[in-house]
């Protein structure tokens, strides 16, 4: 790995006081090849926006759960096109999801929560995305959710999906900012967003299990509206409550 873990810590001191374009330079700076964006909503195109804008070509990657709404899908072709990045897709796998269907249905999330489903449409292909990878970087901010990510800090040791023999460190170049930001930033530079925005949602993730967010309500009181607000992460940043 490019960089000391030990250092990691004072780095997210250091860095939590500097712009986000300075944290992804850090961070195509150590890993070159070996980061990817982690890319599926209006946060990480500003990333993307970022990286173009200083002359990096980021490698991108999605995680397609088979489950996202035309709009979605049609973004993330417009967001290709428009910075001319391939975006590697990742599929869950077919086996592992056929079985789930066969035994439960295609709505089994409603009646015994998201996890299972989630394993396997979206932390599996996460997994596989991971492996040729030293580091990673989100779109996650400290104030998109009251109870799992109030302390996600710019760049960090990921223990979830690293290992002591390979490390991985996942960086959130996004975590001090605030959604005025990020849309100050959208609305600035002309930045792609996925049409379901103009219709009142906020925070976008598969169709069956996102809605419009209503005034006053917190902007991922849409996403699995039927679990609790303190278990509303689906695995891929699982270490944010651990
Ligand atoms: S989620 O865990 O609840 O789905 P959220 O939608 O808030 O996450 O997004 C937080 C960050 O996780 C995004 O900025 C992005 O980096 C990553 N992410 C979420 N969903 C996906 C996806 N389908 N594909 C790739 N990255 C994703
Ligand atoms: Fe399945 Fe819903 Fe999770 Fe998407 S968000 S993977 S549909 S449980």
């Amino acid at each position: 790995m490019a960089l000391d873990p030990t250092s990691i810590p004072a780095m997210a001191a250091d860095y939590a006081t500097k712009s986000p374009q300075e944290t992804l330079a850090l961070a195509f700076r150590e890993f070159g090849g070996d980061v990817a964006i982690s890319f599926s909503g209006a946060e990480d195109v500003v990333l993307i926006d970022m990286a173009t804008k200083l002359g990096i070509e980021p490698r991108v990657f999605t995680l397609d759960t088979g489950r996202l709404h035309a709009e979605t899908y049609r973004f993330l072709d417009r967001v290709a096109s428009h910075y001319r990045v391939d975006i590697d897709v990742m599929f869950p796998q077919s086996a592992a999801v056929q079985a789930l269907v066969r035994a439960k249905g295609l709505f089994s999330f409603y009646k015994d929560g998201h996890k299972e489903c989630c394993g396997i449409r979206k932390v599996e292909p996460l997994v596989r995305a991971l492996k040729p990878l030293g580091a990673w970087i989100t779109g996650q901010r400290r104030d998109q959710s009251p109870g799992t990510r109030t302390a996600v800090p710019v760049v960090q040791l990921d223990r979830t999906f690293g290992t002591p023999d390979r490390p991985l460190v996942k960086f959130n170049p996004l975590s001090e900012w605030s959604s005025r930001q990020v849309w100050d930033y959208i609305r600035l530079h002309d930045v792609p967003f996925n049409e379901l925005h103009a219709r009142g949602f906020i925070s976008i993730g598969c169709e069956p299990c996102t809605r419009p967010t209503l005034p006053g309500q917190h902007e991922r009181a849409g996403r699995w509206w039927w679990e609790e607000e303190t278990r509303k992460e689906c695995g891929l940043h699982a270490g944010n409550v651990g």
